[in-house]
């Protein structure tokens, strides 16, 4: 017999959701402060337990609705705390239409054309990349698409460690010291350990220093170490900068070395015909990390690893299973199984949501998304250069804009500002100071949006207590 409470799936997105999703869109464009609630608000006031009996759909969907309006805004005018932020409409709706579809994607079988929606942007990618002909795949991150690429890159320099292991004492990966701690994470993952992992001093740009790095290869092969990997940043978490590949791949091809390049954040410099300059050099990389939930606006996650050489994906993460992989597509078609050559098995598609948005922009598209974002960040560097209260840490370079208020504590104003639900804004590390990170990383903002946000950071200075803002970087990591 079926059971009616557990089939209740014909009203779904009937107005049930609907609702929540025109709620949050109607706070988010009124722009006021949004106030977060703090732990024990949040206990106390929402639903959160599970119990034994039930509570029934409606109930359930009353819940969800006052846990979603409880949970801070990405969307609107308040958010510049992270490199993700707003609401791209084609790409939102393709998001949720991917859950309602429901599609693994392992098999052409269980996902049909969503496997060549895949594919096709994976194509586009890595033409962007000056890559065509190479290969690629999505992950659940910016973090794990660097987790491939060192995987692949350790199994491509040392040989034979997919069926054998690896011991990887002695082995060593040169990182940007201002790079993201995912590469630190994953020198865990893959067996090298944490102390193999080597940061390469950086210039007041926050680039790595090409010299730098042929000196501690040097310093380590001397000392008996087993150089294996150089990981690039282009567009490092905080400053925003790109290290420079060229003369970091002519040292990798010297040394012999894998090149892989993290541009998580600073990937869509490649939708731009002039910017894509801050990553020349970047066809000569074996592997690139470009995560699309980041700069191109799409929901979280959307990302991928890609790689210059065909076959990759295929010769380092292959598995067969006689339960999944039922329709053997051989030869020129072997991709559409792409379960056979991921990191995962069930998988949901995050490309659905970045083609529909590119089928929307366009090439063009993206590449004025992209020139809107940096004006945005230089009308903000401008307002702080402005404003006699502040002193901007450097000229940016891509949308990052790092500043102070001049004499008072970042992190306290930071605090104070997401306390009271004007703005939520992170501070970050730069030449050993605590500094304001604001990314212009939303397009829809405004100059008038950015202007209120340097007042408002102004104001909350003038309230904030005195500065504490000089670190001890090696104490911090
Ligand atoms: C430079 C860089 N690499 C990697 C990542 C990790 O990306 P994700 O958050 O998608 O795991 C980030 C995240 O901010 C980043 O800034």
């Amino acid at each position: 017999m079926p059971c009616p409470e557990l089939h209740s799936q014909a009203s779904l997105g009937a107005g049930d959701v609907a609702r929540v999703i025109d709620a949050i869109i109607e706070r988010d464009g009124a722009g006021d402060p949004i106030v977060p609630l703090d732990v024990e608000q949040a206990l106390r006031a929402l639903p959160l337990e599970l119990s034994e009996a039930g509570v029934g759909d409606e109930e359930a969907l009353e819940r969800l609705r006052r846990v979603a309006l409880a949970t801070p805004t990405t969307g609107g005018t308040r958010f510049v705390n992270q490199l993700f932020a707003g609401r791209e409409r084609v790409a939102t709706a393709a998001e949720m239409l991917t859950a309602v579809l429901n599609n693994s994607m392992y098999t052409y079988k269980a996902a049909g054309p969503q496997v060549l929606v895949e594919r096709v942007v994976l194509e586009r990618m890595l033409a962007k990349a000056g890559m065509t002909g190479g290969d690629g795949m999505f992950t659940p991150g910016g973090s794990l698409s660097n987790l491939a690429g060192m995987i692949i890159g350790r199994n491509e320099v040392v040989g034979d460690v997919r069926e054998g292991g690896f011991d990887g004492r002695g082995r060593t990966v040169y990182v940007s010291a201002e790079s993201h701690y995912s590469l630190t994470k994953n020198a865990n993952m893959i067996g090298i350990g944490r102390t193999g992992v080597r940061p390469v001093e950086a210039d007041t740009g926050g680039r790595m220093i090409p010299e730098a790095l042929s000196a501690a290869i040097a310093r380590d092969r001397a000392a008996g170490e087993s150089p294996l990997m150089v990981v690039a940043t282009s567009g490092t978490t905080v400053m925003g900068a790109f290290d420079p590949i060229d003369a970091l791949a002519d040292i990798a091809g010297r040394e012999d070395l894998w090149l892989h390049v993290d541009g998580a954040f600073g990937g869509t410099a490649l939708m731009h015909p002039e910017h894509r300059g801050l990553m020349a050099g970047i066809e000569r990389a074996d592997s690139l990390t470009w995560d699309a939930h980041k700069m191109m606006g799409v929901p979280l996650i959307c990302s991928v690893v890609l790689t210059r050489k065909a076959g990759m994906t295929r010769k380092h993460f292959d598995e067969s299973a006689s339960y999944l992989f039922q329709q053997d597509f051989g030869g020129e078609h072997g991709w559409l199984n792409p379960g056979t050559r991921s990191l995962q098995c069930g998988r949901r598609n995050d490309a659905l949501k970045l083609w529909a948005q590119w089928q929307a922009l366009g090439d063009d598209g993206y590449a004025k998304r992209v020139e809107r974002q940096m004006e945005l960040a230089r009308a903000a560097a401008d307002l702080v250069r402005a404003d006699g209260r502040m002193t901007l840490s450097f000229d940016p370079a891509w949308i990052n804009v790092c500043f102070e208020v001049t004499g008072k504590s970042s992190a306290a104003i930071c605090d104070d500002l997401n306390d009271s639900g004007v703005l939520k804004v992170g501070f970050g590390i730069v030449h050993g100071r605590r500094v304001i990170r604001l990314v212009t990383v939303d397009p829809a903002l405004g100059e008038a949006d950015v202007e209120r946000m340097i007042r408002d950071i102004g104001e909350a200075g003038e309230r904030a207590p005195a500065e504490d803002n000089a670190v001890d970087q090696a104490a911090v990591g």
